[in-house]
């Protein structure tokens, strides 16, 4: 039990910015701290820390709490856990009182779990440094590649003599028990005796971000082929393999620091690449990194950069998993290794400075990369040239951010010698075909009401005549149900006659809100008007399946909701009962009404904001002007609101 008085010590020494900067890079935001929630995955950060009032809030997923909750959440500690991970965070000491067999036994399983690891980490660690036995081989073995002593010491590694169950039984004498020997591997049992897991070979402690022992690798010391070079502690209620990166609790500091995590693959290029001081490297330990591996990093940085020692076939086979980090978002870059180096040997043979420069100035981009590589095999064969050029753009595709898409597809173009519009829509293509098959499988588009159902308003809430919302999403609805429907436009020809024009409801309708120069003022809706407008600049008017499968929470969330709830009708439109449907003619009624209702409205807030500005403002020219501009303003309006008090609604 931590008395009363030892937890007021050390809920008053937490410092909450310092207790989370531990896991996750925090910006600073105003008086608060911004970062990606490390409870659901994000791309943009929504996890608020209060450093003044010592609590933390994820307007993501909802998760909050104190110091103390955010490390009973993040390490999945208990309460008297977490207050002593912050008392010796803090170093406060704990006057407790001593354990009892009954609180010893009530430790949980998990608990038990660590004990024993930690336990073994030192058994190892001795043998190591104080047997005849770890000196004369397992030291001898990391002289010889070259490992020095504070590293061996600071990554805990170990040796497990050469005998069949020497740890299980000095586990077993020390009270540890059987059951949870084999739970964490440690030992395995056959025919009722136990045998050590790791015996004759040097031991790599695993470990968790916040330093805890939660498993092992270890090393043959001879070149015996028959036997596996690597053996490693079984997934446990501690070590799910797809959730740890080795060497992440010795990097992380760096990761954020240098904004970069190298990713290499085995425990010793970890520990070659720290001892040449480069401390931002992290290893997949021989599996392809998996999606919680890469949240992991992206808790700290969103730059990953490869360090590969592979040949081609290695490399290429690796792509896929690449591809779901670009998908995460993060920036991905590669270093290849020459010949029959790995990060380690590199290391070795070269001074600390030179792999650091070889590594910064062999850096190339994901895209790059990938399509040199691939270059080479589709030289002058343009049927798989064309493969290739799918292949790299539907990895582009992937990536969540706009302009960097944009920038690769240029730098692809570039490198291919192909149009840079072949490129962009081959890039569309993948992304509309991908958005839906997403809504068909959601069941999306079908559910959309047909036009002509029309619900009455939810309430009779009066008007907002303060703002243009109601006008705006009128517009935004109609953009989004008709968009890329064909309405004929009537125009007057060069002979002056009277023809009828196709024209898209999105060109019709962006072009007249454009000529006014006007915009929207709710943030969401001016980001779907905006991929209008540029989508037409392009001559690709986006469907109405790609705003509701939207990259960006928010336009999806939009669309959806501007489809799917009943219309609001305006006055006019309710006391004249029209059902909406689809002939052409109703529409463009509809369409010039919806206009003009907001261009009305616009104008009218301008007015308003002028005549306030008239009223407080004493400066004789500025007045001048105003009222000139308010005159101006006046005529439009009478205009607009003469035009729509004309338009018939049948
Ligand atoms: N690995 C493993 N089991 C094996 C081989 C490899 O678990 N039989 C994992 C280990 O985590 C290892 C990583 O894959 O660190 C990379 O393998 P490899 O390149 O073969 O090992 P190195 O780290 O280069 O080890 P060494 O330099 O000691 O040969
Ligand atoms: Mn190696």
């Amino acid at each position: 039990m931590i008395s009363r008085e030892t937890i007021e010590n050390i809920i008053s020494a937490v410092r909450i910015e310092e207790v989370i900067g531990d896991f996750i890079s925090l910006r600073r935001r105003g008086v608060n701290l911004l970062g990606l929630c490390p409870f659901h995955n994000e791309k943009t950060p929504s996890f608020t820390v209060s450093p003044a009032k010592g609590i933390y809030k994820c307007f993501g997923c909802g998760k909050a709490g104190n110091g103390v909750g955010f490390i009973m959440e993040h390490e999945h500690l208990t309460y008297p856990e977490a207050l002593r991970y912050l008392a010796k965070k803090y170093q406060i000491e704990i006057d407790e009182e001593e354990q009892t067999p009954e609180q010893l036994q009530e430790i949980s399983e998990k608990e038990s779990l660590f004990n024993l690891n930690e336990f073994a980490r030192k058994y190892f660690s001795s043998a190591l440094f104080n047997t005849e036995e770890g000196k004369a081989v397992g030291l001898a073995y990391f002289r010889e590649r070259e490992i020095r002593e504070d590293i061996i010491k600071k990554f805990q590694l170990g040796f497990s003599p050469d005998k069949w169950s020497a740890f299980a039984e000095h586990a077993i004498m020390e009270g540890y028990k059987k059951e949870i020997l084999l739970k964490t591997g440690l030992a395995t049992e056959k025919d009722g005796k136990l045998y050590d897991r790791f015996h004759s070979r040097v031991v790599f402690p695993i470990h968790s971000a916040s330093g805890r022992t939660i498993g092992f690798g270890g090393r043959i010391l001879t070149s015996d082929k028959n036997r596996p070079k690597y053996v490693n502690s079984p997934e446990s209620e501690i070590y799910n393999k797809s959730k740890t990166l080795y060497g992440i609790y010795f990097a992380r500091t760096a990761i954020a620091q240098k904004d970069n995590c190298l990713l290499v693959e085995g425990y010793t290029d970890v520990i070659s690449l720290h001892q040449s001081g480069i401390e931002n490297v992290v290893a997949s330990s021989g599996t392809s990194l998996t999606t919680d591996q890469v949240r992991m990093i992206q808790r700290y940085t969103s730059n990953i950069t490869i360090l590969y020692d592979g040949d081609p076939a290695g490399i290429k086979a690796s792509f896929r998993g690449i591809d779901m980090v670009l998908e995460q978002g993060m920036n991905v870059r590669i270093v290849l290794f020459p010949d029959n180096e790995d990060p380690d040997s590199y290391a070795r043979k070269h001074h600390p400075l030179e792999t650091e420069k070889f590594i910064s100035s062999n850096a190339v981009n994901f895209i790059s990369f990938k399509t040199k590589l691939l270059l080479e095999e589709t030289k002058n064969d343009p049927v798989k040239k064309a493969g290739l050029i799918k292949d790299i753009v539907a990895s582009i595709s992937l990536i969540p951010d706009a302009i960097t898409r944009t920038l690769f597809i240029r730098e692809c173009a570039d490198m291919m010698m192909v149009p840079e519009q072949v490129l962009v829509n081959e890039l569309n293509k993948i992304r509309r075909n991908r958005l839906n098959k997403e809504l068909n499988a959601q069941g999306g588009v079908q559910d959309i009401p047909a036009p002509d159902v029309i619900a009455p308003p939810q309430s009779k809430v009066e008007a907002d005549t303060s703002s243009a919302e109601s006008q705006e999403k009128e517009i935004m609805r109609l953009l989004l149900l008709y968009g890329t429907d064909i309405v004929h436009i009537e125009q007057t020809d060069e002979n002056n006659y009277k023809v009828k024009v196709p024209v898209m409801v999105a060109d019709y309708m962006v072009h007249d809100i454009r000529g006014d120069e006007l915009e929207f003022s709710n943030t969401v809706y001016a980001a779907i008007f905006e991929e209008y407008r540029s989508g037409i600049d392009l001559d690709q008017v986006p469907e109405r399946s790609f705003f509701l499968g939207h990259e960006e929470k928010e336009i999806a969330y939009a669309a959806v909701d501007l489809i799917f709830t009943p219309y609001e009708l305006s006055q006019n439109w309710l006391k004249h009962n029209v059902m909406i449907d689809m002939e052409e003619e109703k529409l463009l009624v509809r369409l010039d009404y919806s206009l003009l209702s907001f261009k009305a409205r616009k104008i009218d807030l301008l007015i308003g904001e002028l005549q306030k500005k008239l009223h407080g403002n004493d400066s004789a020219e500025d007045v001048k002007i105003i009222q000139t501009r308010f005159k101006e303003l006046k005529a439009k309006s009478v205009q607009i609101h003469g035009k729509l008090n004309r338009i018939v609604i049948r």
